[in-house]
């Protein structure tokens, strides 16, 4: 019997308007699972891996080319989000007894880290081969100021594929100011196969026993609401589509699932915080992290106008994420834990995402 053998290849994935070369990674399991990352926006392309008969399918949203990826209808498509994913309230927050001003994306809102967050920045990127596994590590020095932030960030990603058909995502950072941090990685998942159907049929299940129900705009109110006996328990296996039309204010303020789940975790450990699994293939997709949040968002913003791979029209519920993070609005909601990254610390967080059938 041969060991299975996870590979690593590089090579160009075109140029940005003003130059710059894209090079994309090709990383594969030697188990089956093969996925693509590009140095712009740190972006997961396609992430290929087998059903219950051994079948491989592309599982995730976006697009063949750069050029797609840089359409204002690709909605962070794979994408790693930063400084601060998900929302800040007003776009704006205080600090040390400064106020600091962010551009208002969403709404009133900053949402992922302003007009020119992490998603839209090339990194450079390192590959490695180590016994049992492959990856590349991408880093970005985000300047003092940038999108309005204090402080210049040293960020690192690292993406490693196992032979576990596993990518675990470890994310560091430093400052030299104190600055709001909260990383995340916005792949859309759809494990029927990428943009072939809606993801109602999916079976969900999320540790957390509560969530943090939003304002009007998505901003937390800063309560911590029981999941039990709403649509957001997902405490043991439900369709994501069972309830999301359900006649509730937090579902129709968000379209859907839009919101942040507050995960059973215990501090640093990583924890098991989500399982989903497709009924037709057989595939699962389990998520380990040691954040204290994790974004449950059904597409519900997808509205057809994002074409994708294959011509897929990628249409309201098509894909889902899992984004693991801290809360939303962590800087403006002293309750929450902290997001603040104080010179001399260093943030660091890892997620695992590992595929299955069953
Ligand atoms: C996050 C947000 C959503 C939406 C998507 C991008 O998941 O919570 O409301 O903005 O990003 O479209």
């Amino acid at each position: 019997m041969t060991e299975p053998r996870p590979t690593i290849t590089r090579a160009p994935f075109g140029r940005l308007p003003d130059g710059q070369a894209v090079e994309a990674f090709t990383l594969t399991s030697g188990r089956g699972m093969e996925l693509r990352v590009i140095t712009y926006g740190g972006i997961i392309t396609y992430w290929r891996v087998p059903d219950r008969d051994g079948r491989t399918d592309d599982v995730v949203l976006g697009h063949e080319t750069l050029e797609g990826y840089l359409q204002p209808t690709s909605r962070y498509f794979g994408a790693l989000a930063g400084r601060y994913a998900n929302r800040i309230a007003k776009a704006q927050f205080a600090l040390d007894g400064h106020t600091y001003t962010l551009a208002a994306n969403n709404g009133p809102n900053a949402l992922h880290g302003g007009l020119k967050g992490f998603d839209k920045v090339v990194w450079a990127a390192e590959p490695f081969e180590r016994p049992g596994e492959v990856g590349v590590v991408l880093t970005h020095t985000s300047p003092d100021g940038d999108q309005g932030y204090p402080g210049t960030v040293k960020v690192q990603v690292t993406y490693t594929v196992t032979t576990r058909n596993e990518l675990r995502v470890d994310y560091r950072a430093t400052t030299d100011k104190a600055t709001p941090i909260n990383l995340t990685q916005h792949t859309y998942f759809n494990l029927a196969g990428d943009g072939r159907r809606d993801v109602l049929d999916h079976v969900l299940t999320i540790n957390a026993d509560r969530f943090t129900p939003v304002d009007p705009t998505l901003i937390p109110t800063g309560e911590l609401a029981p999941a039990e006996e709403t649509p957001f328990d997902f405490r043991k296996p439900v369709p994501i589509g069972a309830r999301i039309d359900a006649d509730d204010e937090q579902l129709r303020r968000g379209r859907g699932y839009d919101h942040n789940f507050v995960l059973n975790a215990t501090a640093g450990a990583l924890v098991h915080a989500a399982h989903v699994s497709e009924p037709t293939t057989g595939r699962t997709l389990d998520v380990y992290t040691d954040q204290p949040g994790m974004q449950f968002y059904s597409g519900n913003f997808l509205d057809g106008s994002a074409v994708g791979k294959d011509g897929h029209v990628y249409k309201q519920r098509f894909g889902f994420c899992l984004e693991t993070q801290h809360f939303p609005d962590s800087p403006n909601q002293p309750a929450f834990p902290s997001t603040i990254l104080r010179p001399g610390d260093e943030f660091t967080t890892t997620t695992v995402f590992a595929f299955g059938t069953e």
